[in-house]
């Protein structure tokens, strides 16, 4: 295959340049390109000219291959190959319905709410869900999970997988974890990412969180810019990545509340510009009292519509499989889970939920009167850091 062409047999590459392109995990052309060339010049000492030029041939490489796309094509065959996306289905229709069948492959969905809206059950339930085989709406992939904040939990592998009558063990083992330390780490992981991709047959990677260990360790308005281009990094390559392999790639994301904001909903995801525009779809989850609300935010081509969910045994869950368990005989449920919210759409999420305060245990700690709402602030460094520095860069 021409993604084996391997390194030396390009012009200009050398065993020593071979040495130190394997050594930061490129292996073959496709690597070059799913790197660029600015980094390839910093890890060879190569003239960044040369670099592009490298790159350049091996995209070319690639593209008379048929492994990615031409620089100039008709819609056509764009049409095309859009039908060859990969779609992963959330194991619940309203979410189905949102995603428009389900999470697609070659694009970065980045899902974005407060603490316990759901954000890492939902990583989880799509670990499970992309094992199935394609006639149960799965991709019959592996997953790769970076793990930020240590929030994997097997066990919850292990119930959404019987929950779905598979074999909990070979769920587990079609799942390579990487327990991401700091952020360059967790750069690094995604760096050596593509021949785990391939040997594991890997067609999700999911991040959770992608931007808190940024915001964690760049503090304050001086290393904005320095964080903003390290999660630059990160993000890009996660999107390269996700086109290259054909792969879905999920990220979490945190949300800070901003005061400044008179209309609609004050909360809104961190990472800023970077992240809003490298997301192909940004979907945010919101808690209301037992229930969820999924709104799409932000999609090329999706309405944006908001649906209702549940949290469960079975990881995400229909609001009416949920209501179903509790009221173990009474069928008098809606079935319509999905339209449950018609209010206006100028923005119906923040004006519903009232009861969500009461739910959250950890209000009691903050001691001031001014609003409840003010929970959502759940990273520490919103003090330090100035908000307006981040909602500049967001706009
Ligand atoms: N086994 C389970 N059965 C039912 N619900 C569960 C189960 N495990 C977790 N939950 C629900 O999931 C919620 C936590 O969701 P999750 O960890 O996905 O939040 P999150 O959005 O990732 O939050 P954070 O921002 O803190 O990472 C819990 O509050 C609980 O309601
Ligand atoms: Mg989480």
């Amino acid at each position: 295959m021409t993604e084996e062409i391997t390194l030396e047999s390009m012009t200009g590459v050398g065993p020593v340049t071979t040495r130190k392109l394997n050594d930061a995990g490129i292996h073959n052309i496709m690597d070059l390109v799913v790197r660029g060339p600015v980094e390839i010049a910093e890890l060879t000492s190569m003239d960044i000219e040369t670099a592009g030029k490298l790159v350049e041939k091996a995209r070319k490489g690639l593209v008379d291959g048929g492994l990615i796309q031409k620089d100039f094509v008709s819609a056509n065959e764009l049409y095309k190959k859009r039908q060859t996306i990969g779609k992963i289905t959330t194991a619940t229709e309203s979410l189905d319905t949102l995603f428009g069948g389900g999470v697609e492959t070659q694009a970065l969905t980045e899902v974005y709410g407060e603490f316990g809206c759901g954000k890492t059950q939902f990583c989880h339930t799509m670990c499970v869900q992309v094992q199935k085989s394609k006639q149960e709406g799965g991709l019959e992939g592996g997953v790769l999970y970076i793990d930020t904040e240590n929030t994997f939990r097997p066990e919850r592998i292990v119930s959404i997988a019987q929950a779905n009558g598979m074999d909990p063990e070979k769920a587990l083992d079609n799942i390579i974890v990487a327990r991401a330390y700091n952020s360059s780490h967790q750069i690094l992981i995604l760096e050596e990412a593509s021949t785990l991709i391939r040997e594991h047959n890997i067609k999700l990677v999911v991040a959770d969180s992608a931007v808190g260990l940024f915001r964690s360790e760049y503090l304050g308005r001086g290393t904005l810019a320095t964080r903003q281009q390290k999660l630059n990094k990160f993000v890009h390559l996660l999107v390269r990545l996700a086109e290259t392999y054909n792969v879905a790639a999920i990220m979490t994301n945190q949300v800070m509340h901003s005061p400044d904001q008179f209309f609609g909903d004050p909360t809104r995801p961190v990472g800023g510009n970077v992240v809003a525009h490298t997301s192909t779809y940004r979907i945010y989850f919101k808690k209301s009292g037992k229930k969820r609300i999924a709104r799409m935010v932000d999609s090329p081509h999706h309405p944006e519509m908001d649906v209702v969910f549940a949290l469960g045994e079975a990881g995400v869950i229909d609001l009416e499989d949920a209501t179903k368990k509790k009221k173990t005989s009474k069928k008098s449920e809606p079935k319509e889970e999905v339209i449950e919210t018609p209010d206006v759409s100028i923005e119906p999420l923040d004006s519903e939920p009232k009861e969500e305060v009461i739910e959250t245990p950890d209000v009691s700690i903050e001691p001031l009167d001014s609003e409840p709402k003010e929970e959502v602030i759940e990273t520490p460094d919103v003090s330090t850091e100035p908000l307006d520095s981040e909602s500049n860069d967001l706009k």
